[in-house]
């Protein structure tokens, strides 16, 4: 068999060699509002302040000064290209602005979830939840290239290394933050990836089925695949940390993280490994504009199970950060299905009926079948044509 044109890139681990140029520069008169920076360079206004001694512009030279501190670390784009970024390219998304979606009920809408955010009016939403490609794991239905801000061009969940996964988990978070209310909360489901070379297929069942020695496909059949050589330090076969990176990264671009929630799953794939313990888990991480969000123990108490409250038999009365749900049963043709409860749970504990909800990576809208149920309004988004259809039929069938 000859075979198939990959239509998704192949993954090969490269971490590039750039050298910060400073003296490009030196005869630029911009100056940057502290709020601007600070989310860039990783910093608090305040430690930006601090450093700097200015309290509102920044001049180039001050930025300069806060990339040499040691207290510097990357949040969405690189080191090198954080000054270039500030001169050209900051307001790039805000221009594309077109509609503002505001449901009644809810509203889905196709695109990336970047360009349309953009769309939705500031400080609107009470409540970001949802479960976004992991890297390196998924070939999805009619994935689409993204341009990022730090220049990278690939699907959402298909970049060259974790860190480029981070840092555009991150510039999404921005951009989300944007969007939510002040005492509003973001949900984010993520799970790690260990760095082997391995096909990314579809869905898990292809994945089990692989497992079990019953894939006749070989490497090269195969869409996409990802390679584990060529990366700065990661080795073969290591954890590659991606939740905990995220999370420290969101805290530097000024959200508050609130809880790293573990998600045990009751049931999970296979994975025949002879020197690591096999992996039971993925991370929900609740983040937050301000200390205290919105937020109600009750519900976890008073809610059906299927929609978010306790899981009887598995879940003590205490609500804590281990969560022990269910996965999806699936079958409604979207392989990375979540199931109702775990949206379900994030949007009983931290909205009010009327409140707006919005799942940035919709897929076949399982998070807005739990907003509907909690009686709040819903937007989703998701870039594939064929999983907003299964969202829109779902969500259609609750209407009638
Ligand atoms: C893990 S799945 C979400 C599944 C969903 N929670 C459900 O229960 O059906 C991630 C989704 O993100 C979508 N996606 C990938 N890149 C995207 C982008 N840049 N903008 C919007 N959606 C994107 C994929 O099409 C996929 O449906």
């Amino acid at each position: 068999m000859k075979p198939s044109q990959p239509s998704v890139p192949d993954i090969k681990p490269r971490t590039p060699v750039v050298n910060f140029d400073r003296e490009q520069f030196d005869s630029t008169h911009r100056v940057f509002a502290v709020e601007q920076v600070a989310p860039i360079v990783g910093m608090s206004p305040a430690f930006v302040r601090r450093v700097t001694g200015q309290a509102d512009l920044l001049s180039p030279r001050d930025v300069l000064a806060l990339l040499d501190q040691d207290a510097f670390r990357e949040t969405y784009i690189p080191r090198s290209r954080i000054l270039s970024f500030l001169q050209n390219d900051a307001t790039r998304r805000s221009e594309q602005v077109v509609v503002a979606p505001n449901p009644e009920t809810w509203d889905v809408r196709l695109g990336n979830a970047l360009d349309l955010a953009a769309a939705i009016p500031t400080s609107s939403v009470q409540c970001v939840v949802t479960s976004t490609p992991y890297w390196g794991m998924r070939v999805y239905e009619d994935m689409q290239s993204v341009v990022w801000a730090d220049g990278d061009v690939c699907p959402y969940g298909h970049e060259q290394t974790p860190e480029g996964f981070v840092r555009h988990t991150v510039e999404m978070l921005v951009a989300m933050s944007r969007v939510l209310t002040d005492d509003g909360s973001i949900w984010w489901n993520v799970m790690d990836t260990f760095m082997t070379r391995t096909q990314i297929r579809g869905n898990a069942a292809e994945a089990l089925r692989a497992m079990q020695g019953k894939d006749s496909k070989r490497w090269h059949d195969h869409a996409s695949r990802r390679y584990s050589a060529g990366h700065a330090f990661l080795k073969d076969g290591e954890q590659c940390l991606i939740p905990q990176m995220i999370a420290e990264r969101a805290s530097r671009a000024g959200l508050y993280v609130k809880t790293v929630i573990t998600w045990a799953k009751r049931s999970s794939m296979p994975e025949p490994q002879n020197s690591r313990v096999s992996r039971n888990l993925e991370y929900v991480l609740h983040l937050a504009k301000q200390r205290t969000p919105k937020f109600f123990r009750e519900p976890y108490l008073d809610t059906p199970a299927e929609f978010g409250g306790r899981n009887n038999g598995w879940e003590t009365e205490k609500l804590s950060d281990v969560w022990t749900l269910n996965t999806s049963v699936g079958g409604k043709g979207h392989g990375a299905q979540f199931p109702v409860a775990l949206p379900g749970r994030c949007i009983a504990l931290t909205t009010e009926p009327g409140d707006l909800v919005l799942d940035p990576f919709v897929g076949s809208g399982t998070s807005g079948i739990a907003a509907l149920h909690h009686q709040c309004r819903f937007i989703g988004i998701d870039a594939s044509q064929t999983y907003l259809a299964i969202a829109k039929e779902r969500l259609t069938d609750l209407d009638r």
